[in-house]
């Protein structure tokens, strides 16, 4: 963008003729008066033949350099479009009582936001400003990047992290304490769960059978018959009356992540962790951690400032176009054989919401080992 002003150098062509301003420029300036102006017409024919005595904004401010060719008196209307497009005040990007100052890292970023938004309009519009900040901000600092989860499972805004806030280890720490300690989680080889899963008002019983470190098979009874799943922590399948299938997607993600008998040993394995910022899940004031499973899928797992425990688990699945998220709630926390399960769980995935109640639980009792084979392939 500047490079393209740089070429044209429109100070000495406007001087000397009245040509047509590059249709890069223009679309910066309507772009900018769009949402100030509700899109009046006459506003933007005068920005194209600006009334030669006005001054561009690169001559009246002090430091621009996106800007620096459009009509001075067209600054400010942006200015005041840009706070509401992304629902801030003047000084989320400017320091009190110095405009010109670069010091905030916001109004960097906001540079290379406009210079991103005319390439964008340029490129695949025509130079109309098609596309504006408030297609992508909706009126927020961050846009949201992926599609809304259902009402219930509101995405966290995270706030920074004040002064004081522990360090990762300490709230990776505090949570093994919280599940039991690392000896108590080792002690747990296998695991019998009666659950009720509910889905759509249904609700259907579960039985599922858990084997260390990261195995899980379960019995669906639904009226419509009886159907198995099982996981050997990497991959899923799920069998029903009509044959097996390989699980995939987030099925086959959160079956592997569910599967896991010792979170912290899985935790472990996690690579690239880092402690994001904090965020209010419910009444709960929450640690989010960001982190990459082994899988290679990136996670943000939100850890209960007060008890430890993990409370929220939202996997971000790219896409293409795209992150997808699931986002996986534990509460009712228990106390059973020294370690402490979530007694109910809710997925929401895919628009859909599942909610697993535990009915009962047993550790250590015996597993037949021949439940955690993956189903014979099968041809249809
Ligand atoms: C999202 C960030 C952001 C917000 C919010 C914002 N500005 Fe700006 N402002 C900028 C950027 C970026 C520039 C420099 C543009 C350039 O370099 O082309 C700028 C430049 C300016 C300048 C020119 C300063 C100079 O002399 O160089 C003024 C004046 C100004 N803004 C006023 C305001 C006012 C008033 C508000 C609130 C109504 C506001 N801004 C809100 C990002 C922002
Ligand atoms: C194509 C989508 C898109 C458009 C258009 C867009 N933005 Fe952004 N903007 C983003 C994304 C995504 C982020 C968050 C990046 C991140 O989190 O690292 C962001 C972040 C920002 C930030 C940093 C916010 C913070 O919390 O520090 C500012 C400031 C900003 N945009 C300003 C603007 C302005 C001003 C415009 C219009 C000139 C604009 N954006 C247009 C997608 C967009």
């Amino acid at each position: 963008m500047q490079e393209l002003f740089g070429k044209l150098d429109m100070k000495k062509l406007l001087a000397k003729t009245r040509v047509l301003i590059h249709p890069t420029v223009l679309a910066a300036a309507a772009t900018l008066a769009l949402a100030v102006s509700l899109g009046t017409q006459a506003q933007q024919s005068q920005m194209a033949q600006p009334a030669p005595a006005e001054k561009t904004a690169g001559e009246q401010f002090k430091n621009i350099q996106v800007l620096k060719d459009i009509p001075a008196s067209q600054l400010l209307p942006g200015m005041r479009y840009i706070t509401t497009a992304l629902g801030v005040e003047c000084n989320f990007c400017h320091v009190d009582g110095n405009f010109p100052s670069d010091d905030k890292r916001p109004k960097q970023t906001a540079r290379q936001m406009m210079t991103m938004l005319f390439a964008i309009n340029k490129d695949n519009f025509d130079g109309r400003p098609e596309v504006s900040c408030f297609t992508c901000h909706q009126g927020r600092q961050a846009p949201m990047g992926v599609p809304a989860l259902p009402v219930e499972a509101v995405e966290p805004q995270f706030s920074p992290l004040a002064q004081g806030a522990p360090t990762l280890d300490a709230v990776l720490a505090k949570f093994a304490q919280a599940k039991g300690g690392a000896d108590a989680l080792n002690k747990i080889t296998t695991r019998e769960f009666q659950i009720d899963e509910t889905r759509d008002g249904h609700t259907s019983s579960v039985t599922a059978y858990q084997k260390a470190p990261g195995e899980m098979y379960s019995v669906i009874t639904t009226p419509q018959g009886t159907s198995t799943t099982f996981t050997d922590g990497a991959h899923a399948w799920v069998t029903t009356s009509r044959g097996s299938f390989e699980a995939s997607g987030f099925d086959s993600i959160v079956l592997s992540r569910e599967a896991q008998m010792n979170p912290i040993a899985a935790l472990n394995g996690y690579t690239s962790k880092r402690l994001r910022g904090q965020a209010k899940i419910g009444d709960a004031m929450t640690w989010a951690v960001q982190a990459t499973a082994p899988d290679g899928v990136a996670e943000f797992l939100f850890f209960d400032q007060q008890s430890g425990l993990l409370v929220r688990r939202m996997i971000r699945d790219r896409t293409i176009f795209g992150a997808l998220p699931v986002e996986v709630d534990y509460s009712d926390f228990r106390e059973t054989d020294g370690v402490d399960i979530p007694y109910k769980i809710t997925w929401y995935t895919n628009g859909q919401t599942a909610v697993f109640v535990v009915k009962d639980v047993k550790d250590n009792v015996p597993v037949d080992d021949s439940k955690f084979v993956p189903p014979a392939p099968q041809s249809h």
